[in-house]
């Protein structure tokens, strides 16, 4: 036999053997006239071939009825098969065989043998029914019905391939139609099974027909089912072309739907804003996925956020500046007490800004204690401008966002602080207060700092970009003055930009005028009080200035005053209308238990205690320092919180004092056989700065020469091992503590003489000052006592220092 296809005719007459091999099939069914690819690995199976192949290259296939048995006995087999044509076979390189065979007839299995390599069966021809010319009205009924069916799986996905459709549609054998569909349905093996073993035509015709109704109805669910996921994908957008539909009737109709009401807003906001070219580019783009978009949407919310924010900003709008100078110093008169060189200095800025509206001026800093005034200076500022007030606090501001803002893509992203003050003020050329930048901090979100010194910038602030809006927006016409506690902490860098202006703490008569001036009728209004229903006597208002409030501002007796005006307010809501006068008395009713003790000085002249003048935070204080000399061993104590830097200058007195002992008259063994211990009592606060070197070291004189220190003598000043006194800072702050806790003489360093402009006359008239140059001049005033004054030292060792203090002048306090 060549290993060719046979035709029908040749299949039907070939003659078979009464024995054939047999191949069982696992999960097929083959039929005749149908070729099919075979993989042959069981032992019994590849021995069949090879007998197939020695004889007349025919086989039997016939299927197991249980396709797990791996060695199927006779009885597991079915009882008719398909004789079939080995066609063409390949042996793998593994022993299994690639077989390609074609059916050839239906056979019925006699018997079968068991010995020997392979089964073999004896076989018996069933022969296939005669095709009735012409056929029965029927069967002609059933072909037909076929042949539907089958091009209805075919439409509904069945993968039967156009060749076997062609042949289906031109075969006339009704038989063998049945068995060309049963073949290429993919039945499970019983069911084809079944269809082998129906040899009548029209019996065989039905129950393909049925597998077939059975099969359209299957592939009909299944469309519907994959056809419902897929409309869910259509539906967006067939709601877009609906959406888009809805627009036009409604437009046909004069009517308009909200997104397109919303839209013509924000179009008509861009025209009458004069919206610059960038930004108003940007808003259309954003306009248009808006419009395209869902309108309940996530994206959309942003989007009108976004639109909200853009068409919001006040661009290009700005307030008319007054500057009528007159005018403005009467309202910082108005608003500010004293703060006298203050005003003068923030009259020439306004002047020179009438003069040159275009030129850029410096930003103004003021630097100073809380509470003296900063801010409400530039809120000051903004009122004799006629400008609008913004103020934007860094405290604490670490992340360069919250100045730029974040970007769209975030989550409740938002403008930066700088933008949304830009809004709340409604105008584009605002005084915009940027509190307390000392304060500002830095992480790894990126660093504030460099963004705020873009907005401070006059050339780069014309285009400065916030990261939401994403276009640049102009802040050159905005007003940026700004406010620090100290300037020690702000980037050099951003120093450099500005102008400082130094604000100090106010006296205590000061305080007295700004509170009768400012503060009470302030906080009586705010409190709902009626003109004159509280009344402080000057006493009363000392007492609360002194015993509950200890700052160099005002802000704590702004609070306390309040206070007291709410307490009052409660009587007045309860119907006692009485006029309250708050004397220290009444204030003490209102307040409670006063929380300060007044800073006082020592209550006698004495060996071993120092009154010192210390510059903090919140203000001037003074600071006694005590000594003690015990048996020991030279070593050094220090006590009372001080840090490195009060420490490092209490070693410097040590080293200086014994430099100088045998001036001094100590003898030679003191400081082998004894410890010394420094303390600075008071308060657990944390002492620092090199001020209090004068101090350490008149405390130690006295200790060793057992010289008392006189107690109405207060002193500061830093030392070098040379016994020269540098230059302090917080000179006005000093002395104001010094005269609240009685003192009568206060020893400054002789460099500082110049600071004393900034102390009111009737402070420097009750006062002593000593200005010293040398630790000489600190002791001459400060010690009491006959003991022995120092001598006079020698010319060689006095030339030298005093020439040069600037080399190692500080502005540590
Ligand atoms: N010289 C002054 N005259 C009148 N009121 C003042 C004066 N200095 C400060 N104040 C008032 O004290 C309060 C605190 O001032 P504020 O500007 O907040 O201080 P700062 O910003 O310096 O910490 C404000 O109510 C302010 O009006
Ligand atoms: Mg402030």
């Amino acid at each position: 036999m060549t290993p060719t296809e046979l035709t029908p005719a040749q299949g039907e007459t070939l003659v078979l053997p009464d024995f054939l091999p047999v191949l069982p099939l696992k999960d097929v069914v083959l039929f005749p006239y149908v070729i099919v690819p075979l993989s042959v690995s069981r032992d019994r199976s590849i021995a069949a071939v090879d007998a197939a192949l020695a004889e007349q290259r025919l086989l039997l296939l016939v299927a197991q009825r249980d396709a797990s048995v791996e060695e199927p006995k006779p009885e597991e087999l079915y009882g008719m098969g398909t004789a079939a044509a080995i066609m063409r076979m390949l042996k793998l390189p593994d022993g299994r065989i690639r077989l390609l065979v074609q059916g050839l007839s239906r056979v019925k299995i006699e018997s079968i043998l068991t010995d020997g390599p392979c089964l073999r069966a004896k076989v018996t021809r069933v022969a296939e029914p005669e095709t009735p010319v012409p056929s029965s009205e029927e069967i002609e009924a059933l072909v037909r019905s076929v042949k539907e069916q089958l091009e209805k799986t075919v439409n509904l996905g069945k993968p039967i391939s156009p060749e076997v459709m062609l042949v289906a549609g031109t075969l006339d054998d009704p038989a063998r139609l049945a068995d060309l569909a049963a073949s290429n349905l993919e039945l499970k093996a019983d069911e084809a099974q079944r269809i082998l073993e129906t040899v009548p035509a029209e019996e065989r015709l039905r129950a393909v027909v049925e597998i077939l109704g059975r099969e359209v109805r299957v592939l009909t669910v299944q469309q519907e089912i994959s056809g419902a996921a897929k409309s869910e994908i259509d539906k967006s957008q067939r709601e877009y072309f609906l959406r888009q539909q809805l627009k036009a009737i409604q437009q046909e109709l004069g009517e308009t739907d909200d997104v397109a009401e919303e839209i013509a807003a924000y179009r008509a906001k861009v025209v009458e804003k004069k919206v610059p070219e960038e930004a108003a580019q940007e808003i259309e783009k954003q306009i248009k996925r808006l419009e395209r978009g869902n309108p309940d949407s996530a994206e959309n919310a942003m989007l009108r956020t976004y639109l909200d924010w853009m068409t919001g900003l006040p661009w290009g709008i700005t307030s008319e500046d007054n500057l009528d100078l007159s005018r403005a110093r009467t309202i910082l008169d108005e608003d500010h007490y004293d703060l006298v060189k203050i005003k003068e200095r923030i009259i020439e800025f306004l002047a020179v800004r009438k003069l040159a509206p275009e030129s850029k001026g410096p930003i103004l800093c003021f630097v100073g204690p809380p509470g003296v005034g900063k801010t409400s200076l530039g809120r000051s500022i903004a009122r004799s401008l006629d400008r609008k007030f913004v103020r934007l606090s860094l405290g604490g501001v670490r992340d360069e966002a919250e100045i730029r803002g974040h970007r769209r893509t975030y989550v409740g992203a938002l403008p930066g602080r700088i933008v949304q003050g830009l809004q709340t003020a409604g105008t584009s050329n605002p005084v915009f207060v940027l509190d307390e930048v000392d304060k500002i901090g830095a992480d790894f979100r990126g660093d504030p700092s460099s963004a705020l010194l873009e907005v401070l910038d006059p050339e780069q602030n014309k285009a400065f970009r916030d990261h939401y809006l994403g276009v640049s927006y102009d802040l050159s016409k905005v007003l940026f003055i700004t406010t620090a506690n100290v300037l020690d902490t702000i980037q050099p860098a951003f120093v450099d930009r500005m102008e400082v202006i130094r604000l100090s703490g106010y006296t205590l008569e000061e305080k007295l005028s700004i509170a009768r001036r400012h503060l009470v009728p302030k906080q009586s209004k705010e409190n709902g009080l009626p003109d004159g229903a509280i009344a402080f006597t000057d006493d009363g208002l000392r007492k609360v200035i002194e015993s509950y409030t200890r700052e160099a501002g005002l802000r704590n007796l702004e609070r306390e005053i309040g206070s007291c005006c709410r307490k009052v307010a409660v009587r007045h809501a309860s119907q006692d209308t009485k006029k309250v006068k708050v004397d220290a008395k009444t204030a003490e009713k209102l307040l409670g238990i006063p929380r300060f003790r007044q800073d006082e000085a020592l209550s006698v002249d004495q060996v071993g205690a120092a009154t010192g003048l210390a510059w903090t935070a919140v203000g001037g204080d003074v600071l006694i320092i005590e000594a003690r000399a015990v048996p020991g061993k030279g070593r050094l104590q220090l006590t009372g919180q001080l840090g490195d830097v009060m420490k490092e200058s209490a070693q410097a007195a040590l080293t200086l004092a014994r430099s100088r002992a045998a001036e001094l008259g100590i003898p030679e063994k003191y400081f082998e056989t004894h410890d010394l211990h420094v303390h600075v009592p008071e308060g657990a606060i944390p002492k620092d700065g090199p001020s209090a070197g004068v101090t350490m070291a008149t405390v130690l004189v006295s200790i060793f020469g057992k010289r008392a220190v006189r107690r109405d003598v207060a002193m500061t000043g830093e030392i070098t091992l040379r016994g020269e006194v540098l230059p302090i800072g917080g000179v006005k702050e000093k002395v104001l503590a010094a005269r609240r806790a009685g003192i009568k003489t206060v020893i400054l360093p002789k460099a500082n003489e110049r600071d004393l402009e900034e102390i009111p006359e009737e402070l420097r008239k009750e006062l002593t000052f000593v200005f010293a140059k040398t630790v000489d001049d600190v002791l001459g005033a400060a010690l009491l006592g006959k003991g022995r004054k120092l001598p006079a030292r020698k010319k060689a060792a006095r030339a030298a220092p005093s020439a040069k203090p600037a080399v190692a002048r500080r502005t540590r306090k």
